[in-house]
């Protein structure tokens, strides 16, 4: 018997089978009712007493190798089964799926183009700024919040070296190098040191826009406000100023436009109010012109900001800011059809 056992345990180590039929068929000749396992188990009762022991261990070795086998042999074609799920031979490789533009670019370009149309082009700086442009050249007090590390993200080793919190560094970027009229829009990727949440991220995008010449007035600002709002939102669109407070613009005012989801009814998205806001803008501070080269008495300006994102929510109603970063392909196909 234990030379039959033995034989048994060299035939199951070296089983091999190529399909789910074939394993199936081994299956039943060694580990079914009927199979050569069961049979030795049959004949263990003829066994003699003092060897009991010793075949009894070798018989429960040897089931125990049989189903280990089939079962190891069962897994590999399970695997193998779910890897061939997703590819289908038969599939034609064209039209090749392309992608899509991403929700934010495609507002990003509509603002660009409407700025574009009225002589705005388009300046860049870096991301990774310093002091001096981001703040100083910009007449933030030496205590102002936003230089506090809660609200900026430091370089640890260089205190000086920062991730720009705002677009507007690219004013002082741009008016240190050249002297008016200067006509730039600058679309770009800022930082804050915030908890990430549905209505706010660590990174965000920005597009700023600057206007310096002679006899530029506060006039000139509320006409552009009014062709963008009319541009990005339709025909019907109103805007209101509010005054406000930004340490590189004197005077400093918020726009908002009627809402542009209930149409200035009132909406849970307006807070009932009918308004929403969507920029900051101002006439530039006469310290800015002079910190960056530009004689104050001689010219005049005006700059505004705003948030890419809170103007691609105002558009496409995108409930949570997360969803710009996450690259899940099933929202990003949304937008598809929107360029
Ligand atoms: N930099 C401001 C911010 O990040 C936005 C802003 C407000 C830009 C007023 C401007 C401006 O140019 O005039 O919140």
């Amino acid at each position: 018997m234990i030379a039959k056992i033995n034989q048994l345990l060299q035939e199951v180590e070296a089983l091999k089978a190529a399909n789910a039929e074939e394993l199936e068929a081994l299956r039943i000749k060694y580990l079914s009712k009927k199979g050569a396992i069961n049979e030795l188990m049959t004949d263990f009762r003829n066994v003699a007493a003092d060897q009991k022991k010793e075949v009894g261990m070798r018989l429960n070795e040897l089931k125990n190798k049989a189903q280990e086998k089939i079962a190891a042999l069962k897994e590999q074609f399970e695997s193998q089964d779910s890897d061939c799920e997703d590819i289908d031979l038969t599939r034609s490789a064209y039209p090749i799926p392309l992608g899509t533009r991403h929700p934010l670019s495609i507002v990003k370009n509509e603002i660009i183009d409407i700025f574009g149309r009225l002589g705005f082009s388009i300046a860049e700086g870096p991301e990774i700024e310093d002091d001096w442009h981001v703040f100083s050249a910009l007449n933030f007090p030496e205590d102002h919040p936003a230089r506090d590390m809660q609200d900026t993200f430091f370089i640890e080793s260089h205190p000086d070296i920062l991730l720009r919190t705002h677009t507007s560094s690219v004013q002082s970027r741009v008016m240190e190098v050249s002297q008016p009229p200067i006509r730039i829009i600058c679309p770009g990727r800022v930082y804050r040191n915030e908890a990430i949440s549905y209505r706010a991220h660590c990174f965000f995008h920005q597009v700023e826009a600057l206007y310096v010449d002679k006899n530029v007035s506060f006039t000139d600002l509320k006409q552009v406000l009014l062709l963008f709002a009319k541009e990005m939102f339709g025909a019907d669109t109103k805007i209101r100023l509010r005054p406000s407070y930004f340490p590189f613009t004197e005077p400093s005012a918020e726009m908002d436009i009627s809402c542009n989801i209930c149409g200035g009814k009132g909406c849970p998205f307006c807070k009932h109010t009918g308004w929403v806001e969507i920029l900051g803008c101002g006439m530039v501070d006469p310290n800015v012109l002079e910190s960056n080269g530009i004689d104050s008495k001689v010219y005049s300006g005006y700059a505004l900001g705003m948030g890419i994102e809170r103007i691609t929510n105002l558009k496409y109603q995108v409930k949570d800011l997360r969803m710009f970063s996450e690259n899940d392909t099933r929202f990003l196909k949304e937008f598809e059809a929107a360029y």
